[in-house]
């Protein structure tokens, strides 16, 4: 495709299809030869001709050189990404749920059929990373931590800096185009969970299964817990982190008791950041907008014009033999509102139990696949948790 122009096929044209539209539709390399979408009859802010509803159009398409993927439906996702690479096309998708969960069928396909597919954009918006693990990293690396969802960060930031509660800055990163309406991917962790999965397999080879992985969010969050965090110097930060302990790889998402002395401290509003722990390095940080438009466009043609280079993803660490491990313990705070609450926790250690007037909490050691077990009756009830990795309480 070098020094030919790129005759794209574009699916989705919503706020990251229409950012790149809008981006490359003036640049002489591009073309849109078709914009595919769900409802062609929808208005659009931008006067497009080319709009139509029929996947096969576009994919059948031997004028067509690449395929944009830039839809909201991860299973209709799969479907357009798997039947491109059945005939070798080039594909660019943004979906992090849909390659979550589809790693290795993407792996193999594009194995058995020759066509490339880039995902830059899925992960930490314009933070370079997984080109960034892919060139520069080789095995070295031993933990690999970050602010991954932009929207839950704005959250955070808002709560700890103006004194309101979680609802009504919900409602503020609403407002300002940050959380969908309705955030339950952003707020429960589970946009940073996909995310997590697609860089940990580019930085440890590893193929887990995201329904394996533990996963806490910060919908549960109060002033008190706020207070708290504050008390002791810190802020939380909602951090997906993957480590490498004794050949078994600990994967989550947690909220997070992040003291000032920490990178991801000062990582504010929409932002991204990442931390990578090495042998031979000590850490790397990089940080950038997570999310938006523009920023997710620079990924998507990164993507294109590494594609149009021949680039693609070795998928030379790929190690069957990592296992996912559950079996770890981990400090936590966990905010109660009566004893009942906390009947099954089964506490390896328990450090303190603060019964107050306005807020209960027991800080403790337990075993991560307890908490898997716990899960429903954390978000019945109510309570937050929250990890204490990081501090010395
Ligand atoms: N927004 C961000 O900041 C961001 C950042 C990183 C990654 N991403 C990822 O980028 C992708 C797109 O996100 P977005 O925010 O741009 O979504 P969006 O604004 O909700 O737009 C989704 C687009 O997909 C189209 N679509 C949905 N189902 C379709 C189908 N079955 N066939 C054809 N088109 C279909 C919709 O068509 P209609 O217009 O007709 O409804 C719409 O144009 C997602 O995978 C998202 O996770 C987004």
């Amino acid at each position: 495709m070098e020094n030919s122009k790129v005759n794209i096929g574009l699916f989705g044209f919503g706020t990251v299809g229409e950012g790149l539209y809008n981006i490359l539709k003036t640049d002489s390399k591009y073309c849109f030869r078709n914009i595919c979408v769900k409802n062609e009859n929808k208005k659009r802010s931008v006067d497009i001709s080319n709009i139509l509803s029929t996947r096969s159009r576009i994919i059948n398409n031997s004028n067509i050189n690449l395929i944009v993927e830039l839809i909201d439906d991860c299973v209709v996702s799969y479907e357009i990404v798997k039947s491109s690479l059945l005939k070798g096309k080039n594909v660019v998708s943004a979906n992090k749920k849909m390659i979550a969960y589809n790693l290795k069928e993407i792996i193999n396909l594009q194995k058995d059929n020759g066509g490339t597919l880039l995902y830059e954009a899925s992960s930490c918006g314009s933070i370079p990373i997984i080109k960034c693990l892919e060139e520069s990293y080789g095995t070295s690396i031993e933990s690999i931590s970050g602010i991954f969802n932009g929207s839950s960060n704005y959250i955070l930031s808002k709560l700890f800096s103006e004194d309101i509660d979680y609802e009504y800055a919900l409602n503020l990163a609403q407002e300002r185009g940050f959380a969908e309406s309705n955030p339950l991917s952003d707020v429960g962790g589970f946009d940073s969970l996909y995310k997590l999965v697609i860089i940990s397999y580019h930085a440890f080879g590893v193929i887990a299964n995201p329904d394996d992985i533990c996963v806490f969010g910060i919908s549960n969050i109060r002033i008190d817990d706020v207070k708290f965090a504050k008390k002791h110097g810190c802020k939380i930060k909602l951090i997906a982190s993957s480590r490498i302990i004794d050949n078994k790889i600990c994967m989550s998402v947690f909220p997070k008791l992040i003291p000032s002395s920490n990178d991801l401290y000062s990582v504010e509003n929409e932002y991204n950041a990442v931390l990578i722990d090495g042998k031979y390095f000590d850490n790397h940080y990089l940080s950038g907008k997570g999310a938006g438009a523009k920023p997710t466009s620079a990924a998507v043609i990164s993507d294109i014009v590494s594609i149009s280079k021949g680039y693609r993803y070795s998928n030379c660490k790929i190690d069957e033999s990592l296992k996912l491990s559950n079996d770890f313990i981990l400090r936590i705070y966990l905010r109660f509102n009566c004893i009942k609450d906390i009947a099954a926790f089964n506490f390896v250690d328990t450090i303190e139990i603060f019964n107050g007037s306005a807020t209960n909490y027991i800080i403790g050691d337990i075993y991560i696949s307890d908490l898997l077990l716990l899960k429903k009756i954390i978000e019945d009830n109510d309570l937050f948790i929250m990890s204490l990795e990081d501090v010395n309480l």
